[in-house]
């Protein structure tokens, strides 16, 4: 008996053996770290490994496994938050995913894997991609899934993927806030159970949170050092990461569509494709992982990533809805006298039976007022020509106000409850853009605007209001799918206006920055971070938005807000990101303008450094009363440097700035660039040559302990 069962063991032992010798071990790597996926004898695949690249193949085979699942499937034997969650016909809840096959190929931007997936109970597919970009050392992530159940499935849950982490330690950054307070950064060491973060706002990642995070393994983030996860989610609509540390201390992060309230209904044969989860991993602190996501985004994400941006000037805060084409015709001549390439016609050129003299009225009415503009856009466009500037226009066309033609025409195509009385943000409903009539309509605004109006360079495409009132007449018993196809439909009619205008620039504007996720800059040029223009607050925004997106895609005004900072104070604020001016040029003095014409002139030559160099953040305004940041350019022969006084305390200790990034056996001019008007700088080593070496062991005095005063720095290599 004893032998019998001796031969029993020994042959399931060999069974075991040759089951494992088979594993699968699929590699996704970039050029610096690598995400490794094994399978195991029970025939699904886990996360074996997330890091630096390893150099021996064969020590792979030799990580344990820690029952990692890679896309956790809900109701069988994990008792933590899945990745997918489906209720099959028979009402059955439970999924069990198990490796099918996988293909990689080389790609130009380094390696493309996909892996298929299938449930051995019930007919779902799963499909997993990886494009892993091997110089920028990001990875982006997302997952189709399919089913050829008799009806339709429920998806109550749909991640784009799982990480897991075992780390001492884990501290998250996220970036919350609200209207005029974006992207605002605190950080919290994760302790046992779930940190989510998610919105609810439909039509529009962010308000409250933003769709990205930094996560610092073992230690708090840091600028420079330590293990910096950076993440973000590509989807302009409810969003959810949720963070979970279990009961050993090991960490998942689950990046998803918001599953609230949407159940979603997948028929047979149709696939539902989750948002791209795009992340990079450094061990040198946020900075890098800052750069790398820039330069990633340049390259490949963001509608014309490499290309130059334009300068502009803006009407919204200078008349609000306040013009006519007389006024508008000033504008322009000023926007000519200023320099800058563009003069941008904001919120109150349309609607004639109810004109949009106010928010409450005209939204739908893509008509221009007679009554302010008797000769239309077209006449609009050929006064800039005159001006010598190009025009670019306002538009918010997924929306309608109730006191508007379009909702008189079709009640049916916005967003609003059969049953209750309608509630309304800024006076205003969101359109259903699940239903296609609705997205061709909002397809034709722009291209009849475009068609009709030859020289028409630039659009600002707002969103002000989340969707309210959740339901969708064109979806009818389908109401779990609303959120979903709602943004499905947006992506629609995005992907139309980029085929059809693809060098057309556009600015993505959300109230704010509401609008601020990677899928949607695939079609827009750059976006709106805030109406904050305070100087000081648009500081902080500006540097939590710039962990993320590069300079090149954050707009950033001069205004009249907070009009005790000077001019000088402002302008050099909105000059370290995309600069624009939403103000009228009579408000300031001719110190003031001259001083503006020199400092857009600097930004014109400077831009290729600014907005294509790597961004080393400096001075966080979250430490002291001072912020700093410089950017490098590719080779190194050129940099600016932006160093700003908030609100400094009498008599404080300054500090120099140690600047990054440059070549240390390389001489640097140091010029103070951006001054009034007869002013000469007193930076104690102007005009001096200095190496590489010595700025950045040394530094440079560019603090004063004056309240809200800037300098911009330029140095160039000798
Ligand atoms: C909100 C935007 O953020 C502002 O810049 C402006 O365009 C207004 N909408 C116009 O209504």
């Amino acid at each position: 008996m004893r032998q019998k069962l001796f031969a029993i063991f020994m042959i399931t032992l060999l069974f075991l053996c040759a089951v494992e010798s088979q594993a699968t071990t699929i590699r996704i790597s970039t050029d610096q770290t690598e995400l490794i996926l094994q399978t195991a004898p029970d025939g699904r695949l886990y996360q074996s490994y997330f890091g630096d690249c390893l150099k021996n193949e064969a020590e792979i085979a030799n990580i344990k496994s820690h029952g990692w699942e890679v896309y956790m499937g809900s109701g069988y034997e994990d008792y933590f938050e899945p990745a997918l969650g489906i209720i099959h016909n028979d009402g059955n809840r439970c999924t069990v995913l198990h490796y099918v096959s996988h293909e990689q190929k080389n790609v130009t931007e380094g390696t493309e894997t996909t892996i298929h997936l299938r449930d051995d109970v019930y007919p779902i597919n799963v499909t997993l991609h990886y494009l892993a970009y091997a110089k920028e050392n990001v990875i982006k992530t997302w997952s189709d899934i399919s089913h050829r159940e008799k009806k339709a499935i429920t998806l109550f849950r749909y991640a784009s993927t799982m990480l897991y982490f075992s780390d001492s330690k884990y501290f998250l950054t996220e970036f919350s806030g609200d209207w005029a307070k974006e992207a605002k950064m605190s950080s919290q060491q994760l302790q046992f159970g779930k940190k989510i973060l998610d919105t609810k706002l439909g039509s529009r990642a962010a308000m409250h949170v933003s769709p990205f995070f930094e996560l610092g393994l073992n230690a708090p983030v840091q600028e420079n050092q330590g293990d910096v996860l950076l993440g973000t989610l590509g989807w302009t609509g409810n969003f959810r990461f949720t963070f979970e540390v279990d009961n050993v201390g090991n960490l998942r992060v689950i990046p998803a569509i918001n599953p609230f309230a949407s159940d979603y209904s997948l028929e047979p044969g149709t696939t539902f494709t989750t948002p791209e989860f795009i992340f990079t991993l450094s061990h040198h602190g946020s900075g890098e992982a800052s750069r790398m996501m820039h330069s990633w985004a340049r390259r490949y994400q963001v509608k014309k990533g490499n290309g130059s941006r334009m300068t502009l000037l803006n009407n919204w805060e200078n008349t609000y809805f306040d013009f006519n084409e007389e006024i508008l015709g000033h504008c322009m001549n000023e926007a000519k006298d200023l320099g800058v390439d563009l003069f941008l016609l904001d919120d109150g050129w349309f609607g004639n039976k109810y004109p949009r003299n106010n928010d409450h009225a005209g939204l739908g009415d893509w008509e221009a007022m007679k009554s302010k503009l008797p000769n239309g856009v077209s006449g609009l466009v050929a006064k800039a020509k005159d001006a010598g500037v190009k025009f670019g226009i306002w538009i918010e066309p997924e929306m309608v106000n109730p006191k508007s033609e379009l909702f008189e025409k079709h009640p049916d195509w916005a967003i609003r409850l059969p049953n209750r009385q309608t509630y309304y943000y800024r006076n205003q409903l969101v359109l259903d853009m699940s239903n296609p009539k609705v997205q061709d309509y909002v397809f034709g605004i722009v291209d009849r605007l475009m068609t009709e109006n030859k020289g028409l360079a630039f659009f600002k495409w707002d969103c002000n209001s989340p969707i309210t009132n959740i339901y969708s007449p064109y979806l009818k018993e389908k109401q779990g799918n609303l959120y979903i196809n709602h943004v499905r439909g947006v992506y629609n009619v995005f992907k139309r206006v980029k085929a059809k205008y693809p060098d057309l620039p556009l600015m993505m504007c959300s109230g704010g920055g509401a609008r601020c996720d990677y899928e949607a800059l695939k079609y827009f040029t750059e976006f709106w971070a805030s109406d904050d223009t305070d100087p000081v607050e648009r500081l902080y925004i500006q540097w939590g938005f710039l962990q993320v997106f590069p300079a090149k895609v954050l707009c950033a005004h001069v205004t009249n807000w907070n009009h005790v900072a000077s001019v000088k104070f402002r302008t050099d604020v909105a000059s370290m990101c995309k600069l624009g001016f939403d103000i009228g040029l009579k408000e300031m003095s001719k110190n003031e303008l001259e001083y503006c014409r020199e400092a857009v002139a600097n930004y014109k030559r400077l831009e290729p450094t600014i907005l294509d160099g790597d961004l080393y953040r400096l001075v966080s305004p979250y430490d002291c009363n001072h912020m700093s940041v410089m950017y490098v350019d590719a080779n190194k022969l050129k940099a600016v440097l932006f160093c700003y006084d908030l609100h400094p305390r009498f008599n404080e200790t300054l500090y120099p700035v140690k600047l990054y990034g440059l070549d240390a056996d390389k001489k640097y001019k140091v010029k103070e660039i951006n001054l009034m008007p007869g002013e000469k700088s007193n930076l104690s080593d102007q005009n001096k040559v200095l190496s590489g070496d010595y700025l950045m062991k040394v530094g440079l005095d560019g603090f004063t302990t004056r309240d809200m005063n800037s300098r911009v720095i330029e140095l160039t290599a000798e």
